[in-house]
């Protein structure tokens, strides 16, 4: 670099919050550097702005927010959507998905910064560690990664000291016994008396969905379009991607839908045990999961189900930016092309119910499922078919049955 005119700059992802907000003077003191900090919005809520100014209150040289909302939507939300992914058959990967785009965010602006290093404030225990630096390592090898929080070694009172000895302000006490990631997809929520997997999780966990006893007592009807996969209108109202979530997390989420307990399995080797809230993850998927069952085959069903729990690993792995996934993608493309159609769904106490489905491509035919007069299915082709089906259990029952199924049990003993 030129003699000393510019300092070194290092970008954080910075979410606001006490380690992000610590890493920042601490990141300037240890590097010699200025702090370029990146906070993603992707629907979390609360106030991006506020967050920028804290960032600059304590002494980053640059608070950048990026409008993330749409993009995490349609680039991460819908393709691991359409794929079926839920990690180990329950989680929508709200967080695991937000990951990667935060991961992109950092190497674009390490890049148009200049910057040699990325930050992050995950911790060492963590999938989120995982994920940003496997993105980083993918898409900006050059550039280091530095993980201060889990380095440091700090304690949450260490660090608030830490900010007060440099005249900084530190944040309000920590209130909620609580750790809560949040974005459009869903809430996740651990820590406190959650690691306890025998306790019930207390109701303040849930902020996005109401008890079986608070939600209405009458159910909801809705009738939800798909096109390829993704959810296009709601009631026949047409809506963008994001406001599309958004509504149904609110609709679907005052009839008490989305509420998951899992007890899962961190990369990382550790079983750890989550609380998540997605209402309208959770009822797109069993919404688009029914229009699949009448428009594949039974074996583009069968495989699809596979390919789902790839996906959801490789997306849980923090494995997003490989061809793998681009190969996925490409799969669930092709096989969602024929998922178009509606699905109604009843919402009531807590359950979101399939309760009708129909599509312009429909596999479903009434005259070969009837058992009214107008069924045109050949029964006596069955005869011939069972024949055939069956021979090769015939062969080797004949063959390797040391005693015929009619006999087991009155002989022996
Ligand atoms: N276990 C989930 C995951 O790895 C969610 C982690 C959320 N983090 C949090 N601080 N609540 O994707």
């Amino acid at each position: 670099m030129s003699s000393g005119s510019r300092k070194a700059r290092i970008v954080l992802a910075y979410s606001g919050g006490l380690d992000t907000t610590t890493a920042i003077p601490w990141l300037k003191e240890k590097f010699n550097a200025e702090v370029v900090t990146v906070t993603a919005d992707m629907g979390q809520g609360g106030d991006l702005e506020g967050v920028r100014k804290r960032a600059l209150a304590v002494g980053a040289a640059k608070a950048l927010v990026v409008d993330g909302r749409e993009m995490f939507v349609r680039e991460f939300v819908w393709p691991a959507f359409q794929a079926g992914a839920l990690y180990e058959g329950e989680y929508p990967l709200a967080t695991a998905l937000s990951r990667p785009l935060i991961a992109r965010s950092l190497a674009e602006a390490a890049i148009s910064e200049g910057a040699f290093a990325v930050a992050h404030g995950c911790t060492g225990k963590g999938n989120d560690q995982v994920r940003i630096e496997v993105g980083i390592m993918a898409l900006a090898p050059e550039v280091k990664v530095i993980a201060p929080a889990r380095e440091w070694g700090m304690s949450r009172d260490e660090e608030v000291e830490f900010l007060r000895a440099r005249n900084l302000p530190a944040l309000a006490k920590k209130t909620s016994q609580f750790s809560v990631d949040e974005n459009i997809w869903g809430r996740s929520i651990e820590a406190g008396p959650l690691e306890n997997p025998w306790s019930e999780p207390p109701e303040e966990v849930y902020a996005w969905t109401a008890s079986v006893a608070k939600a209405p007592a009458e159910p909801l009807y809705m009738e939800i379009d798909f096109e390829c996969g993704i959810p296009v209108s709601v009631n026949g109202e047409k809506r963008s991607p994001l406001a599309l979530v958004e509504h149904l997390n609110m609709v679907a989420g005052k009839h008490g839908v989305g509420r998951i307990d899992h007890l899962e399995n961190r990369l990382v080797g550790i079983k750890s045990r989550e609380i998540y809230e997605a209402p309208a993850a959770v009822l797109l998927h069993k919404a688009r999961r029914a229009l699949e069952t009448i428009t594949l085959a039974k074996e583009q069903v069968r495989f699809k189900d596979y390919v789902a729990q790839q996906y959801a690993d490789l997306v849980y792995n923090g494995l997003w930016f490989t061809p793998h996934r681009e190969d996925l993608d490409a799969y669930v493309q092709s096989v969602e092309r024929s998922v178009t159609g509606s699905v109604r769904m009843r919402l009531h106490k807590g359950n979101a119910t399939v309760v009708g489905r129909k599509s312009p491509n429909a596999l479903y035919s009434y005259e070969l499922a009837t058992y009214d007069k107008q069924d045109q299915f050949d029964h006596r082709a069955s005869e011939g078919f069972i024949k055939v089906f069956g021979l090769p259990s015939k062969t080797q029952n004949r063959v390797q049955r040391s005693q015929p199924a009619a006999k087991k049990g009155r002989g022996k003993r």
